[in-house]
């Protein structure tokens, strides 16, 4: 009675786990497999389980043959040998592992097939299709570190000649004042060195691991200084910086200088789209729902085209003869550091609207119904 339950016990076991199981002898004929087994092997065949031959499951010059042809012979485990598995969709990549089970050992808990008898061996296989995708993401991942490193390295060690350069071509610019077009040329390189300088500081910013110093801050503030500092350039273009701001937003944790660099960015490129008589609206806005404060930036300009649409947010992605293609990438990187995300909508002609949204800790809760008393004052 004692010996039955346990056998029942261990069957439901092998039954119970979540790798694919067979049994087989010397020929390879399968005398078990379990259930996770039998899922995959009724995606190959609709035969009978104990018909088939695990041969066949794994692809034609697989190295199986040779495989079990070791374990039967010098009695050794095979750990971790990655095949492939013939499935109707495809392959699956799995990880066999072999041993041998004495017939002995098998007495009972196995029910021996017809081709019963001799020497046995356990087949487990294991599907690493989602571990070999992580893994070819880490790869990925530490390329685009070394790449980052590279870069940054790269961006420093360019920053400190180009300091010397900058100051001769300021000099001799002073020195050739009013001899053209020398002096003109002068300008030029000084205006050039000016521009590789921010595509440095933007690929050191984008590359580096930051160190934020985070503050309690109210969207609503930086909105403000944004107009102070962005509203007489527009003003002098024949464009309106505008604020609509929702009375009271909750605070996000951010580094101040961070998001100012966000916004410097959207802004920068809002009036650059923007032709005069054009307005670029600042907003500020609570979700409650997604605990998210947005800040947009929104402009009437020319908008975007689905093409490029789905390049911006790419590194050196510039329609501007002038623009590097780092701003909205810088933009992108930061506020991902936070959790938060950008949207962005626009239609042809009609302008373009960026939304950043950027989560607001449990401590900032806004209860939704207090009549919006969400304002907290530093
Ligand atoms: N508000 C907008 N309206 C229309 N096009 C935009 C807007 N914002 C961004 N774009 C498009 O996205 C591209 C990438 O913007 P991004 O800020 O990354 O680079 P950039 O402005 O070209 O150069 P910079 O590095 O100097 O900012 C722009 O060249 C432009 O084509
Ligand atoms: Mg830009």
């Amino acid at each position: 009675m004692m010996r039955s339950t346990s056998q029942t016990t261990s069957q439901r076991i092998l039954e119970a786990l979540p790798i694919g199981l067979f049994v087989i002898d010397q020929q390879c004929n399968v005398i078990f497999a379990n259930q996770r087994a039998r899922e995959i092997l009724q995606k190959i065949a609709a035969k009978e389980a104990s018909r088939l031959n695990v041969r066949g499951l794994f692809g034609n010059n697989s190295p199986f043959d040779y495989v079990i042809q070791k374990v039967f012979q010098e009695g050794k485990a095979i750990r971790g040998f990655r095949m492939s598995l013939r499935q109707s969709e495809g392959n699956v990549p799995v990880e066999v592992h072999i041993s041998k089970l004495p017939a002995e050992a098998a007495d009972g808990t196995i029910k021996a097939g017809k081709a019963g008898g001799g020497d046995r061996a356990i087949v487990m296989f294991d599907d690493v299709t989602g571990r070999l995708e992580l893994e070819r993401r880490m790869a990925e991942a530490e390329r685009l570190a070394a790449i980052g490193e590279l870069a940054a390295g790269a961006a420093h060690e360019i920053r400190n000649p180009l300091t010397a350069v900058k100051g001769f071509a300021q000099l001799l610019e002073h020195r050739l004042q009013g001899e053209e077009p020398w002096s003109t040329y002068a300008g030029i390189i000084e205006k050039e060195i000016a521009h590789i300088d921010e595509i440095l500081r933007d690929l050191l910013l984008l590359s580096r691991p930051r160190q934020s110093s985070l503050e309690y801050t109210n969207l609503n503030d930086l909105a403000e200084e944004a107009l102070v500092l962005w509203g007489y350039h527009a003003t002098s273009r024949g464009m309106n910086l505008v604020l609509k701001l929702e009375r009271d937003v909750p605070l996000v944790v951010v580094d101040r200088a961070e998001i100012r660099q966000v916004l410097n960015n959207l802004i920068t490129n809002a009036l650059d789209a923007s032709k005069s008589g054009g307005v670029v609206e600042i907003g500020t806005r609570w979700n409650p729902d997604d605990r998210m404060v947005e800040i947009s930036v929104g402009d009437t300009g020319d908008g975007i085209d689905a093409n490029s649409l789905a390049k911006i947010f790419n590194p050196f992605f510039t329609t501007k003869e002038k623009g590097t293609g780092l701003g909205l990438s810088v933009a992108y990187s930061i506020v991902e550091s936070y959790g938060g995300a950008i949207e962005v909508e626009s239609a042809a002609g009609k302008g373009t609207t960026f939304r950043v949204l950027l989560p607001v800790p449990m401590a900032c809760a806004v209860s939704a119904n207090t009549g919006g008393s969400a304002r907290y004052d530093e």
